[in-house]
Parts: C-alpha cells; sequence; structure tokens
C-alpha cells in the first residue's frame, strides 16, 4: 500500500520528512497481510538472505553479521535534557547532540532501499491497556518478525483514524546501497555507528545500525519497556519485564503469576511450564513483557503486549519446553541456528543426537567435532504466541487477567535459596530492587559476571530506576491489600561439584503451588532472616527423586554470606543517591537487624 490511503495526517507528515531525511527509493505502508508477509520473504528468499526450511512449514532460516547478534546496551540510550533522569543504570547524551549525530547517521542512509511504514499496535487491538506504535525501518527482515511480534496494518491504521496518537520507532540498518551495489545477506552498520535511542519525553525512538532482535523490532524492548516505562510512571500503570502464566488448581481456582528474571534465565520455559503436580495446568499468556493497570475492583491487571514470542533458541527441547518446541513447528522465523541437511534447524541442547553434519550459523561446514557450536548461543525463534498448545485462552482479553502472585529471582550458583517470600510490599521491592543474576549471551559482554539486575529492568527501563522503585512503592501503597504476594526464586543452585540441585522445568511447579497456597492462607511459613521460607513438610515433593540434605540445602540460609550480600547490596544501593528511596533504606537497615 501506498501512504495516501493513510489519513492520519500526522502520520504522513512524520513519514515526509523521515523520507526527505534518509531518502530511500521507495515508501511501502504494510498492511499486515499474509500475503504481504509471503512476498517479502519471497525477496528475501530470492536475495539469499532467507533460506526456506523444507522440515517446516512457512519457516526461514536467517544468519546475521557476526558482529550483529545480540541487543547493543553499551550503545543503548536514554536521553532526556537532564542526566539524572535517565540514572546511573542507563547511557545517557543529551538530546540535542545525540539527535544531530543520529541526522548526520540518517542522512540517506535509506538510499537503494525501500522504507517500509509498520502500523503496529502493543496489546490486542481496541484494549484500554494497550498502545500504538509506527515502526519506520529499511528492513524486510524487521518487517516480517513485526507480523508476528505485535499487531500489524489495516486495522491499527483505521483504529489510529485521523489524530489517533502512537508512538513514532525510526529503524534504519544503517547500510545505504550504492547505484549497482549488492546487498549484503545482514546489512548492518559497525558497532561505533549503532545507537539504540530512546527520548522518553517524547515518546520517540531512533534505532541506527543493528538488524538483530531488540535493537531493530522496536516494539519489544524500545516501545513495550523502555518507553512505556516512563509512560507507566506518568500515567500510574506499570510496564514490566514479566513472564505472564496462568496456573489452574485441581479444584479449578486459578492464579495468575507474573515473573520477572532477566534475560535468558529461562521466562520462556516457566512460561509455558508443564506441572509435574498431579492434577495442576498451566498455561501461558505471556513470555516476556506484562503491561499492568488496576482494574475497577482495585486489583492489578496484566496483558501481554506482544503477539509472539522471540526466544533464545539453544537449550530448548522437547525435555525442557515441549510446549515451545510444538510452536515452532511452522510459521517461524529462525536466526543464527544450524541448518540441516535435510533443510531444518538445529542447536545445542535439542533432543537426540546432533546432526552428522549441518552449516553453522555462521554459514560454514559444521560437525559434532567441529571446534565452535553450530548455532550461535543467542540464535532465536520468531513464532505466533497463538501457535502454543497452551496458550490460555483469555491471552488476548483487553480486560487482562488480574495477577495474585510476582516472583522475581536470577541465575546464582550459590547463597540465594530455592524460594523465598517477602515479609511485606516494602521488603518485596527491596528484593526486586538488588535481585542478581549471572550474566548470559542475551547481551554483548561477558558471560557468567554476577551483576545487580532489579526487576530484571536494568537494560530496559526508561528512567532513573531510583524513581522506578518509589513508582514501585507508590503502586503497593494504591493498592494496599490488594497487592499481589511477592516471591524470590532461584533454579540454578549449584552444588560443589557444579551440578544443579534442583531440576527446574516441569518440577518448578511444585514451588508454585506452595506460592499459591501461601496466597489462600493454607500453608505455615518459616520466618529466616532474609523472608519467609517453605517449611520442608509444605512443599510438594512426591514423586521427585530429591535427596533431602539436598532439599536442606536448597532451603537453607547461609547468614554469613548474606552479611556479605548486604554489603554488595549497599554498593547496589548508594549508586542512586537521592534518588533511592527512604523506604529501602530502612529495608537494608532491617535485614542487617535481622542477620545481627
Ligand atoms: C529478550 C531479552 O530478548 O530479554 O527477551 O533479551
Ligand atoms: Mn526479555
Amino acid at each position: 500500500m501506498n501512504m495516501d490511503s493513510c489519513r492520519h495526517e500526522g502520520l504522513k507528515a512524520w513519514v515526509r520528512e523521515v523520507a526527505a531525511m534518509c531518502r530511500p527509493d521507495s515508501v511501502y505502508l504494510c498492511d499486515g497481510s499474509r500475503e504481504e508477509y509471503d512476498r517479502l520473504m519471497a525477496t528475501m528468499v530470492a536475495s539469499g538472505s532467507a533460506i526456506p526450511l523444507n522440515k517446516r512449514p512457512g519457516s526461514f532460516l536467517f544468519r546475521s553479521h557476526p558482529s550483529d547478534v545480540a541487543r547493543v546496551e553499551d550503545r543503548t540510550y536514554i536521553s532526556t535534557p537532564d542526566p539524572m533522569d535517565a540514572g546511573p543504570t542507563n547511557n545517557w547524551i543529551d538530546p540535542v547532540e545525540l539527535k544531530e549525530t543520529m541526522r548526520r547517521l540518517y542522512d540517506g542512509c535509506m538510499r537503494g532501499r525501500t522504507l517500509y511504514v509498520i502500523p503496529f499496535s502493543m496489546g490486542p487491538i481496541g484494549s484500554p491497556i494497550s498502545k500504538i506504535g509506527v515502526e519506520i525501518t529499511d528492513s524486510p527482515y524487521v518487517v516480517c518478525n513485526m507480523h508476528i511480534m505485535t499487531r500489524v496494518g489495516t486495522r491499527v491504521i483505521d483504529e489510529l483514524g485521523k489524530d489517533g496518537e502512537f508512538i513514532p520507532c525510526l529503524h534504519s540498518v544503517g547500510a545505504p546501497l550504492q547505484p549497482g551495489q549488492k546487498d549484503a545477506l545482514w546489512p548492518c552498520a559497525p558497532m561505533e555507528q549503532k545507537y539504540i535511542s530512546h527520548f522518553p519525553e517524547e515518546n520517540l525512538i531512533w534505532s541506527y545500525g543493528s538488524g538483530y532482535g531488540g535493537n531493530a523490532l522496536l516494539g519489544k524492548k524500545c516501545l513495550a519497556l523502555r518507553i512505556a516505562s516512563a509512560m507507566a510512571r506518568r500515567e500510574g500503570w506499570m510496564a514490566e519485564h514479566m513472564l505472564i502464566l496462568r496456573l489452574t488448581s485441581p479444584s479449578g481456582r486459578r492464579y495468575h503469576i507474573a515473573a520477572a528474571f532477566p534475560s535468558a534465565c529461562g521466562k520462556t520455559n516457566l512460561a509455558m511450564l508443564q506441572p509435574t503436580v498431579e492434577g495442576w495446568r498451566c498455561e501461558t499468556i505471556g513470555d516476556d513483557i506484562a503491561w499492568m493497570k488496576i482494574g475497577p475492583d482495585g486489583r492489578l491487571y496484566a496483558i501481554n503486549p506482544e503477539a509472539g514470542f522471540f526466544g533464545v533458541a539453544p537449550g530448548t527441547s522437547y525435555s525442557s519446553n515441549p510446549m515451545a518446541m510444538e510452536t515452532v513447528r511452522e510459521n517461524t522465523i529462525f536466526t543464527n541456528c544450524l541448518l540441516t541437511d535435510d533443510g531444518d534447524i538445529w542447536w545445542e541442547g535439542m533432543d537426540g543426537d546432533p546432526p552428522a553434519h549441518g552449516i553453522d550459523w555462521k554459514g560454514r561446514d559444521w560437525t559434532p567435532s567441529s571446534p565452535e557450536p553450530g548455532a550461535h548461543a543467542n540464535a532465536r525463534f520468531t513464532t505466533p504466541a497463538r501457535q502454543c498448545p497452551c496458550i490460555c485462552p483469555d491471552w488476548e482479553n483487553p480486560e487482562g487477567v488480574p495477577i495474585d502472585i510476582f516472583i522475581f529471582g536470577g541465575r546464582r550458583a550459590s547463597v540465594v535459596p530455592l524460594v523465598h517470600e517477602a515479609l511485606s510490599w516494602d521488603h518485596g521491592v527491596f528484593l526486586g530492587a538488588t535481585a542478581s543474576s549471572e550474566t548470559t549471551a542475551a547481551n554483548i559482554g561477558d558471560i557468567g559476571a554476577l551483576r545487580r539486575d532489579p526487576f530484571a529492568m536494568k537494560p530496559f527501563c526508561g528512567y532513573n530506576m531510583g524513581d522506578y522503585f518509589q513508582h514501585w512503592l507508590d503502586m503497593g501503597d494504591r493498592l494496599g491489600s490488594k497487592a499481589p504476594r511477592i516471591f524470590y526464586v532461584n533454579w540454578f543452585r549449584k552444588d560443589d561439584a557444579g551440578r544443579f540441585m534442583w531440576p527446574g522445568f516441569g518440577e518448578n511447579s511444585r514451588v508454585l503451588k506452595w506460592m499459591c497456597e501461601r496466597v489462600d492462607g493454607a500453608v505455615g511459613a518459616q520466618e529466616t532472616t532474609i523472608g519467609l521460607m517453605p517449611l520442608e513438610k509444605d512443599l510438594d515433593l512426591q514423586g521427585l527423586a530429591l535427596a533431602p540434605e539436598t532439599l536442606r540445602e536448597l532451603l537453607r540460609v547461609d547468614d554469613d554470606a548474606y552479611r556479605a550480600e548486604a554489603s554488595s547490596i549497599e554498593k547496589h544501593l548508594e549508586q542512586f543517591g537521592s534518588r533511592l528511596p527512604e523506604r529501602l533504606r530502612a529495608q537494608l537497615l532491617a535485614l542487617r537487624e535481622r542477620l545481627g
């Protein structure tokens, strides 16, 4: 479609302005249809950048440039006039300077390419919690991914009408083509030219130079977390890096859980959990982001603003996550996986033996004795949520679902026990604010280093994190007795030999069941220095071969280790200076007093 079919003068003016700066060969307005998706894919197959997969209908493999494989946190900016409003956890450049730099890069950057206009809705179209964005991009790969990850097209243009509000999201791969120049299979710009920029005070996103995931699919991390978190604070709601699931007990009682874990800590697996406890059922609502508003009854209601899953592929298997494996059987885009000789994909950790031969993510011959993995550690699948066999019938309910339980957690080989419950809302906010994890391959940087990742939002909070903590406290004050209960988990404890002590995956349902019983007041807990812990008898371990000493260790609170932890927490909290809420300082003091 061309822009003439759009009646929104503000949108048309923005597209004209961007086109004058980026100078594409043509402008195309996306209608979101299957025909459009197939047509763009066919073009990419013809150019060699997409590889159709014989074994998976409607599915394609892409290989990124080896330098463009993950989100680039070092090149991600929150650009506010006052650096204090971005805070110590964000990179900051003055908006005037950043825009000047980026305008120079955008100048003529779409030469030889098509400028695609993607109208999209985050959340079901028309839901009181949803927001509309419009992404301009010069990447057909981005268009096809956005088709899966968001609700794209004509329906959104209709919803926008003549003057509806939208969040402008500008993206370019940053690789203009000279006349006659052959395009790269994965065009992108060098690292020092990549900028993922957010202007929260204008609800504006400018991304340049990367074609990968959260750097380029701007509805996800950029809009639904960084910009939305700033909007949510202004407007009194919450935008969180959380999966959402529904757990149903054998008696039919429903519990809704929202859980925040840093990237690549198993959010998708937990969202699609297949409970091993008799009679319990789990349904998925979202695997990455929750938008939550207080409903007319005073409870907190959550929607998943996305329409697809952008999941980490390696480690996903029929034993770790059968539901994800079923979801990706068709209509899925794979990026940086290994290509098998029979036209399928493979990654490390998939069921069965590795293929005897394949083509690795860099396009080279690969065998199991090759020195490097066949798939990149951050290889991904982009797949429609509606294809998930355990998708909740209410996943698109415009009202959302009422949240009973919040869970925070991370990857800690030691110190942090399997589960504990917060003593109060403020203590829960303290647990979220001090959450820690060993880093993974989802972002470029060291792997395995310990970092504090408050609420799993460190890379995604669009304003000063100290103010964000205050927003959580304020929401708790408004929710009062209707606030969800808060728990902290660690599925990743290791023994001295480096083996995981807790089996994880479907067995995590045993811990969730305990949480639900806590909500109902059906079980007690023992109060420890760090919070409320299960009594051994209350954790349902039937059918699980777990040595009693392992369980004891998983539930042991090591006060000495927590004294050291308190010092590291103090250092972490100090960075927020005057923006750190007093109520969190009081929580640290209380922890120290309990530790004696
Ligand atoms: C993601 C991430 O892709 O958190 O969800 O990195
Ligand atoms: Mn995520």
